[in-house]
């Protein structure tokens, strides 16, 4: 996703220091501190313009939230949600999710989820998909045992690698979903941006949930 610049969005990122994190490494092991209440931390790593976070923080707020993000444009639009929301069970972090071992310590993390990640469909760019191994290696070491992969998309391509990939590395399927909005019971479905994009011009969404063999 390109977005065309918009020169509020580094300004306003800097006038709401409580609200984004711009230096995640630095609270590695000490997210807890950045919350109203101590519970257990989801994170989005794309949030793109962070509805799914926004509405994910509203729909449990037993639960803290980190969106992640690393273009600054979409961090902004995220923000003036926050700022309207002002969840304090929410906090967004504009850095490149490639870096995760460095913002938090082993199973600092209770679950993670990517909703339609860039495909990158060239095999020159494999390592740049956010279902690539060496991310998976990431996903492995921040998130409890316990803890669950989501993942969502429109785009079959990546779909399918992301089966093989995380088949490939020994994570276990709990659900996979080929059509997730004919599912019949679908309550419990927070929709992202691209989603309602793709899902009202008919296109299938797919969604896997997995978790590490422990
Ligand atoms: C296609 S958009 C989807 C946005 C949103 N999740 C949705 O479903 O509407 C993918 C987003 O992931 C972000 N992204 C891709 N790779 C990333 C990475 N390694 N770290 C952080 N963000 C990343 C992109 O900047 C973009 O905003």
């Amino acid at each position: 996703m390109r977005l065309r610049n918009k020169p509020w969005a580094k300004p306003l990122i800097a006038e709401n220091p409580q609200y984004v994190v711009t230096d995640p490494a630095a609270l590695r092991g000490n997210w807890q501190s950045r919350f109203e209440k101590e519970q257990p931390l989801y994170i989005e790593i794309g949030m793109g313009k962070g509805r799914f976070i926004v509405e994910m923080a509203k729909k449990y707020p037993e639960r803290n939230f980190i969106g992640l993000e690393m273009q600054t444009v979409a961090t902004g639009i995220a923000l003036k949600k926050q700022i309207e929301a002002k969840l304090p069970n929410l906090q967004l972090v504009c850095a490149n999710g490639s870096g995760l071992t460095e913002f938090f310590e082993p199973n600092e993390v209770s679950g993670i989820y990517l909703n339609f990640s860039d495909p990158w469909p060239k095999n020159r760019n494999e390592k740049r998909r956010l279902t690539y191994k060496s991310f998976l290696a990431q996903y492995e070491e921040v998130m409890q045992p316990t803890g669950h992969l989501e993942f969502k998309t429109d785009n079959r391509g990546l779909f399918e690698y992301s089966l093989t990939s995380l088949n490939n590395y020994g994570m276990e399927f709990d659900q996979v979903w080929l059509d997730l909005h004919q599912t019949p019971d679908l309550t419990d479905n927070v929709m992202t941006e691209y989603e309602e994009k793709f899902s009202q011009k008919g296109q299938p969404i797919y969604k896997l949930e997995a978790h590490f063999k422990h």
